[in-house]
């Protein structure tokens, strides 16, 4: 048995760290600002935000993260110039040509959420197919939100359900969070743990409005081309250092 000093010395040293977060969702922010601060066109910056992505894919493969989600164009993004908005939908046409081998590869699991329908055919199957190819592999679950919004994510869940209560498939009463939760984009997916945002704006901008109910967020200054393993463990350790409470009473309360 260890002398008591010893103990007690242990009862003062850090805090102990939670586990880390089965779901990490990022709203990849700032690759604007990024290429301004470098008299840059935008689309270097977002050149840069895709760089940032397979770092991010990288890092949370080696953390052991289950479920990684990133926000690459929210429904509200169409209102950007028609020549911004075709750069980003090149990008991600980009990413999945030349990135799922490797995610393959790494045994990823890729999984779309937001409105595909409204998308491009070309984009919607190139989607399709990265979903088909990896749907069996059992790596990390990396979800892209693209042309997701979650208050239209909801409207649609209601749509659906809806059309259940009409064809008398569906008994009203029976409606709990269970049933809207499976009828989201999302189901099947555990809820976002750890919600980051960089470019120190502090606002949640449509991003699983449902999902994130008890999630923990973490805003850094940080502008999305520079994120790296570096300030991703960092942010990982404020989770880890959160007392979630789950409107219950804390577990460290004496
Ligand atoms: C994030 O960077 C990428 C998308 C929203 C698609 P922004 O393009 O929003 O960059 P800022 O916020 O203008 O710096
Ligand atoms: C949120 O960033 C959407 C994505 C990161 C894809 P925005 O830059 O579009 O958000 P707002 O307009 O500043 O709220
Ligand atoms: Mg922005």
């Amino acid at each position: 048995m260890p002398p008591e000093s010893t103990a007690l010395n242990l009862a003062v040293a850090e805090p102990a760290l939670g586990p880390l977060p089965r779901h990490v969702a990022i709203i990849m922010d700032g690759n604007g600002r990024w290429a301004a601060k470098r008299g840059l066109p935008r689309l270097e910056g977002h050149r840069r935000g895709v760089e940032a992505v397979r770092r991010t894919v990288r890092a949370a493969i080696g953390l052991g993260i289950e479920h990684l989600t990133v926000y690459g164009f929210s429904a509200e993004n169409w209102r950007r110039p028609a020549d911004e908005v075709a750069d980003l939908f090149g990008l991600l046409k980009r990413f999945i040509r030349v990135d799922l081998a490797q995610l393959h590869a790494n045994n990823v699991r890729v999984s779309v959420i937001g409105d595909r329908p409204a998308l491009a055919e070309d984009i919607r199957l190139l989607l399709d197919e990265a979903e088909e190819i990896t749907c069996r592999n059992s790596g990390l679950n990396l979800v892209v939100a693209f042309n997701y919004g979650g208050r239209q994510e909801i409207v649609q869940a209601v749509r659906r359900l809806a059309r259940q209560v009409r064809a008398g498939e569906l008994d009203p009463e029976a409606i709990d969070m269970g049933t809207i939760a499976a009828a989201l984009d999302t189901r099947g997916i555990p809820d976002p743990d750890l919600v980051i945002r960089t470019s120190g704006e502090m606002r949640v901008s449509n991003f699983l409005p449902w999902q994130t109910a008890y999630s923990e967020f973490v805003f850094l200054p940080d502008l999305w081309p520079d994120f790296d393993e570096d300030t991703f463990r960092q942010a990982i350790d404020q989770f880890r250092g959160r007392d979630r409470r789950f409107g219950g009473r804390s577990a460290k309360a004496l």
